[in-house]
């Protein structure tokens, strides 16, 4: 039978990440998975350079795993040796820091004697919120984070067609940016997220980017470019702030709808840390899709998500990665 309890573990970039999920029957149902602990340490270090500094990321996580997983064990009521399989980040991340989660998993399972898992960051967040609300394939999968502006069209559990990207900047990257240049603090989704209840959305005209254009890409430079001259002009960093938050979530929305018709898809998944945005939720709602999004906690980097990658490959009964499966900054 399939192990009762699968950890997971990420450290792609700033976020130590252990998760453990409950598999609570055999059959491919999503409520057959339950999350039994997510215990997240966030590295603020970075916090004074306006970016995340990858040499200290990965010193933190090594200082920091032991700790999160200690707290992981005890929010499940588990001991390390009720752990049936791991699963930890490969890539796509920095390699310092995906090294310390990877190789950290790897010992773990080696040492229990269990499957170890080799997981896909993008498909951890897509499982985020693909395992709320009973979802089966197929959907269409938004991942907007940090580090990433991808949609996917996901016809069965496993495969993933890209079918578009930003060809620059990420979406929660122009947060963070923005936030900076407008003096409102670092991460930057939440805090314009919060400005923008303060702004007037209308104040600072954006163009739509990549208006009128047939692929399904994303660009988010010209945005940050115009907040910065917009900026200069000496907009108000609320209005800064909703005037920009208007136009992303206009064009992440508008896209995906566009997607979602070409792909014949009715379901779509929004998943990665820009998924937390209310703007965005709202946005989203209002359309005819049926959208989901991660619970609580899922949204940004965790582990929680690499074990429910891991519990989706073990249902799906793919075989183990080999232990010398390495880490990769750009995963394809
Ligand atoms: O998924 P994540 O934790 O890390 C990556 O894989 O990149 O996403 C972090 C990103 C950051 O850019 C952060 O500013 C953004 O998600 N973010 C948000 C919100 N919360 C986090 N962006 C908009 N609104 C939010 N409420
Ligand atoms: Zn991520």
């Amino acid at each position: 039978g399939l192990p009762r309890y699968v950890l997971g573990i990420d450290t792609s970039c700033d976020d130590t990440g252990v998760g453990i999920v409950e598999l609570i029957s055999s059959e491919l149902a999503p409520d057959g998975v339950r999350v039994r602990a997510n215990c997240i340490w966030t590295q603020t270090v970075h916090a004074q350079y306006g970016g995340v500094m990858p040499e200290l990321a990965s010193r933190e996580h090594v200082e920091r795993i032991d700790g999160v997983m200690a707290d992981a064990l005890a929010e499940a009521g588990l001991q390390v040796s009720d752990i049936g399989a791991v699963a930890a980040t490969s890539g796509p991340g920095l390699v310092g820091a995906l090294l310390v989660g990877l190789m950290y998993g790897k010992g773990l399972a080696q040492a229990l004697d269990v499957p170890f898992y080799a997981a896909h960051h993008l498909e951890g967040h897509i499982f985020a919120a693909a395992s709320e609300d009973n979802l089966e394939a197929p959907y269409l999968a938004l991942v907007v984070s940090g580090g990433h502006t991808h949609l996917f069209d996901v016809p069965e559990v496993g495969t993933y067609i890209l079918v578009g990207a930003t060809r620059d900047d990420a979406a929660g990257e122009a947060f963070d940016k923005i936030a900076r240049l407008a003096g409102l603090g670092y991460p930057g989704g939440p805090a314009i997220a919060e400005a923008a209840l303060r702004g007037d959305a209308t104040a600072v005209p954006f163009k739509e980017p990549l208006q009128g254009q047939k692929a399904f890409e994303f660009s988010f430079s010209g945005l940050k470019t115009a907040a910065l001259l917009a900026h200069k002009a000496g907009a108000k960093p609320d209005d800064l702030a909703a005037s920009f938050q208007r136009a992303a979530v206009h064009v992440l929305v508008k896209t995906t709808r566009r997607a979602a018709e070409a792909y014949g898809r009715q379901t779509v998944v929004v998943s990665g840390g820009v998924a937390a945005n209310t703007a965005l939720r709202e946005a989203f709602n209002q359309t005819n899709l049926r959208v989901v999004f991660p619970g609580k906690g899922l949204n940004t980097d965790n582990g929680a998500m690499i074990a429910l990658a891991g519990a989706a490959a073990l249902r799906a009964g793919r075989s183990p990665s080999p232990l010398e499966a390495g880490a990769t900054a750009y995963a394809p």
